[in-house]
Parts: C-alpha cells; structure tokens; sequence
C-alpha cells in the first residue's frame, strides 16, 4: 500500500496572533510542524509528504529548507485544499494520510492503528476520532449503529449535536478515489468555505467504505489560539518528563523544569528545580544539574556537577566528574576529567586537561572585537583567582598562575607564572 501525505497549513491562522506564522512556532524546542513530518518520515509505505500552503507563507517554507510545497488558492477552506491539491498534482498514491500543520500527532501508534484498520478493513475513508471532555470547536462525529454518517462543524451542530463528546481529530487516510471526491464538495454555507469533513457525506453517496477509528493513545489537539498552543506545551513537556523518569531520571520540581524534546539524559542524573535544558543536551549517568542552570546543545559527562546558576552555551563538552559552580560560563570548550571552575568564570573556545583547577574570576579573553582564539589548558594545572587568559596561549601541563594574573605568553611546564603589579607599601 503506497501513501501519500498530505499535511494543510494554508490557513490564515486568525486565531492566533502572532506576527510568526503558528507552524512555525516552538514546542519543546521543535516547530510545531516538524513533529508530523518526523513522524510521517518514520514509514516505508508514505512515500512523499505534501505540505499546502498559502502564497505568503510559500518563501518562508522554501527558505527553512521544506520539501513538497504545494499552494493553496484561494483560501477557500480544508475541502477546498484538497480540491486544489487534486486539480494540480497527479494523484497516483493508493491511500492519502491528510494531516493538519496545527495538530500535531506524537505517538506513532496513533497512525499505526488508522492505517491498519484502513487496510484490514479495505476502507476508503477512515476519519480518527476522539471523545474529549469539552469537545467544544471541533467537528462532531454523527455515529449511528456503530456507521459514520457525517461530521458537522461546531458552527452547524444543533443543541444535540453540540453534545456529542466524539470529535474528529482533523486527521483522515483517504483512499485515491476518495480524495478524488473531494473535487465534489460543495460550499459550506454557515462558514462560507469548502469542508473537507463533508467528504464522509459524499462517500457514502457514492457507496464507498466510510469508517471511523477511535483514538486510544493520546490526546489530539488542535492548537488554534496561544492559548492552546501552551497547552500543546504543557502536554508535551508532562509527556517528556514522565518518559525520563521512567528511564530513571529524577527531578525535585519537574514543574519549574524545561527539557527539549531531544535531550538525552541518563538514569541516575538528578535535575533541581528550575533548571532549562535546550536543544542537543545529552547529560550522562550520576550528574547533578542544580538549580537556575541553563544548558544548549553540550554534552555533559558521568558524575559531573552542575551549578547552581551555570550556563553551558552550545559546543560544549564536559567529561566526566567535571564541576561546575555558580555564575559560570561555558561556551565551545572541552573540560577534561576532573576539571573545576567553581565560581564565576566565563571559559571560551578552551581546551582544559584532566584535573586542572580553574580559579574564581578566571575569564579566557577569547576575542579582540574581530576574531575568537582559542585557549588551552594543560593537565594537573590550577589558575588563581581572577586571571586573564588572553588568548591565543597554551599553559602547559602541572603549570601554575598566580591570582590575579593577566596571561599573554605560553606558560611552560611545572612553572609558576605571575604577571601583575608588585604590592608596594607608602607610609601615609
Ligand atoms: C478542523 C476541522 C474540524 C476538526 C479540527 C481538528 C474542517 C472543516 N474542520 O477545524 O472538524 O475538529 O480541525 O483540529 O476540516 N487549512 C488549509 N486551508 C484552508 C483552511 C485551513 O490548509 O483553506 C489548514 C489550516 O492551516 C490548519 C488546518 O487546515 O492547519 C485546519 O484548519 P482550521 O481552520 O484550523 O480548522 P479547525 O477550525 O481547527
Ligand atoms: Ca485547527
């Protein structure tokens, strides 16, 4: 069975104000489109995945690096999409998976199972649904005798129809022929558009396999105001905390905590309270990241010891049982086993080795306003407080400088290098 994806995000998004288109916008660190392209991208048998768009939001696709693009106009509504979709494409997949740009799916077993029961079942149409406890805005799933028989649009449901807690999820596997009668609907006359949802109607009419399928392994939401895009938020994050804790990860306050969709954290790590993991974080087993710690795209070592209020800025790469302490910096550097900047230090663009102490106030002075150099550190060193190291400099192995020291030559081996103004005593 070849599928074809469709996803729709030609919408003019009224809802939702803000001047960044809403598929573009972040979920855990990933745009919130991205999550049905990952999944779709998951499966053999879909072949391509389609993305509708409008005119203004063409550029912004192609220049993110989107494949697939395909233009709706006018905006004439979901049914309308896929009508316009048909009439310019060339329609040679057995099923089409429509998916919405501004629901995302997590759970691949959610697709797993409308696809199977598609295919068992020899279906042309199977919508997933949903009972949810306020169905309120979406479409109702008219159910009679176990048969699909329509889905009206909150706008078009009567008193009763308004009860019905069955809603459609936006999300259909469409056989070719069906998605040909998409070309068949009719505008809708309350919303004044063309609704794909209508297309259950109009199978029916024409005798095909219409069905639905009820979804069992999350909730599907729709995220057409901020408002519900925090809730997606929320969601997401409760999901990716439990699925760490359940590999072992512990939390003191999972509440106050913000964790990537990507991170990678090992059973034995314990993250305090308030504490922001951003993209690429992989933490290994036994660290402790305390609190007020924010971390992007570094690798963190076993045991190591994080904060509280240390920022490990992207490229970095801390081996293991590497302490960090308060109001520290690390951008683009490889500490080494063992290393120590306990307190107030900005590390750039450094290499340090194993079990070298860094002292408090220690800066690398890696840039001149034009270009970064880079500094290395060797093993077994220990750097007093409140030095410069101005890069480019090498300080070789079990080297030591004195507090206070401003750093501009390559320090030698087993030496004691102190640069700075000799205390002299005046009588007054
Ligand atoms: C839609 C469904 C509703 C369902 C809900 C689930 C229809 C008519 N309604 O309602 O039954 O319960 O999703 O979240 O399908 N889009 C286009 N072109 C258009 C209009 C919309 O591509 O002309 C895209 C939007 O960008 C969006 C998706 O289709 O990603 C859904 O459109 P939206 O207006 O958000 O529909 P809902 O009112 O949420
Ligand atoms: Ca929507």
């Amino acid at each position: 069975m070849k599928i074809s994806a469709i996803i729709l995000s030609a919408g003019n998004s009224t809802r939702y104000l803000s001047s960044k288109p809403k598929v573009f916008h972040e979920l855990s660190g990933q745009k919130l489109i991205d999550f049905n392209i990952s999944l779709l991208n998951k499966y053999k048998e879909i072949k391509s995945c389609h993305i509708i768009t409008n005119t203004a939001l063409k550029e912004n696709f192609i220049n993110l690096g989107y494949k697939n693009i395909s233009i709706q106009s006018p905006i004439n509504g979901t049914g309308g999409a896929i009508a316009q979709f048909v009439s310019k494409n060339n329609i040679k997949a057995d099923y089409y998976l429509i998916c919405l740009g501004d629901t995302p799916i997590f759970n691949k077993k959610t697709i797993d199972a409308l696809i199977k029961k598609t295919k068992n079942q020899k279906l042309d149409i199977n919508v997933l649904g949903q009972n949810l406890d306020n169905p309120f805005g979406y479409g109702r799933l008219i159910i009679e005798n176990k048969n699909l028989k329509a889905i009206v649009e909150e706008k078009n449901c009567n008193i009763e129809q308004k009860k019905i807690s069955t809603i459609n999820t936006g999300i259909f596997l469409l056989s070719k022929r069906a998605l040909l009668l998409s070309k068949k609907i009719k505008k809708d006359v309350q919303k004044k558009e063309y609704l794909l949802t209508d297309l259950i109607k109009i199978g029916l009419e024409h005798k095909y396999k219409v069905s639905y399928s009820l979804n069992a392994y999350e909730k599907i939401m729709g995220a057409n105001t901020i408002e519900e895009m925090q809730h997606l938020q929320n969601q997401l994050q409760t999901s990716i905390i439990q699925s760490l804790m359940s590999k072992g990860v512990q939390f003191e306050n999972p509440l106050t905590t913000f964790i990537s969709h990507d991170a990678v954290i090992d059973k034995d790590v314990y993250i305090e309270s308030n504490v922001v993991i951003k993209n690429h974080v992989k933490i290994k087993q036994g660290s402790l990241i305390k609190s007020f710690s924010y971390l992007e795209d570094c690798i963190i070592g076993k045991d190591c010891n994080i904060g509280p209020f240390a920022r490990i800025r992207p490229g970095t790469l801390l081996e293991d049982d590497v302490k960090i302490g308060n109001f520290v910096e690390i951008k683009k550097s490889n500490l080494k086993k063992g290393v120590k900047v306990n307190h107030l230090s900005y590390v750039g663009d450094s290499k340090i080795g194993v079990n070298t102490n860094i002292g408090a106030g220690t800066i690398t002075c890696n840039y001149d306003g034009k270009k970064k150099f880079k500094t290395t550190i060797g093993d077994n060193c220990f750097i007093g407080s409140n030095s410069s190291i101005v890069a480019p400099v090498t300080i070789a192995n079990k080297a030591y400088v004195g507090a206070g020291s401003v750093i501009t030559k390559n320090v030698p081996s087993n030496s004691l290098a102190i640069a700075r103004v000799k205390q002299k005593h005046f009588k007054i």
